[in-house]
């Protein structure tokens, strides 16, 4: 399977992948074209001892338009006020005229089955659970700006979990990671910076 092409190929799918917040709904695939997407770039994902943890939700149409019209400001306001509703209501439309939304979650059920299975492991399963959400996030950011999408990732949860727990009737093992937003790309990423990479990769031998 290796091949020069093979790595070539996927080096530019990972360097295509930018946070574009400039969506709008223009449809690129079917929804089950998009869900299939998204169950791919799950399924490969690693996680600790393979324990397939995360749990995705992927939110269209008026199920995506209520979480950032309504759950969000919501919650926003009942955290922090209606000032804290009003400074986030532009950035909040910006996600609502894209397509959808997939959230990410660790189903914390599964996490504290490895810490009673293996418990000199058990403060790392939590943090592990959490790389292993990152990892099907990039994949599914990647697969999503190759396919023509744009997306971003947010982090609302902390203030939605509950709800979106309650709203769509998920279990209660289910700790939300993060929200990306996805649609058609109205304007590019911008420019961006990178340090040098000696900096931040060095070798011995
Ligand atoms: C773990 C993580 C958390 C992030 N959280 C947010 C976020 O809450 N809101 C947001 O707009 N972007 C978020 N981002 C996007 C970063 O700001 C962005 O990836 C970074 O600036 C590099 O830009 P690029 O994605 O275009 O390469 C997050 C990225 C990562 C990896």
């Amino acid at each position: 399977m290796a091949s020069q092409q093979l790595s070539t190929q996927f080096l530019k799918a990972i360097q295509n992948r930018r946070t574009v917040y400039h969506l709008s709904n223009k449809q690129i695939l079917s929804d089950a074209q998009l869900v299939q997407l998204v169950q791919q770039a799950v399924r490969e994902a690693p996680s600790s001892f393979n324990v397939q943890s995360t749990r995705v939700v992927v939110l269209f149409g008026k199920q995506h338009q209520n979480y950032w019209l309504k759950i969000v400001p919501d919650a926003l306001r009942a955290v922090s006020g209606e000032a804290a509703v009003e400074a986030s209501m532009d950035k909040l439309k910006g996600f609502a005229a894209g397509s959808g939304t997939v959230l990410f979650f660790e189903d914390m059920n599964l996490i504290k089955g490895q810490q009673e299975a293996f418990p000199t492991y058990a403060a790392n399963f939590p943090v592990w659970a959490k790389h292993a959400s990152g990892m099907a996030q990039a994949y599914t950011w990647v697969l999503l700006e190759a396919e023509g999408y744009g997306a971003s990732l947010q982090h609302y949860g902390s203030v939605t979990g509950e709800t979106l727990k309650r709203f769509y009737q998920l279990p209660e093992s289910y700790d939300i990671q993060g929200e990306m937003v996805f649609g058609f790309p109205e304007t590019p990423a911008g420019e961006k910076e990178y340090i040098p990479d000696e900096e931040r990769v060095i070798m011995f031998k």
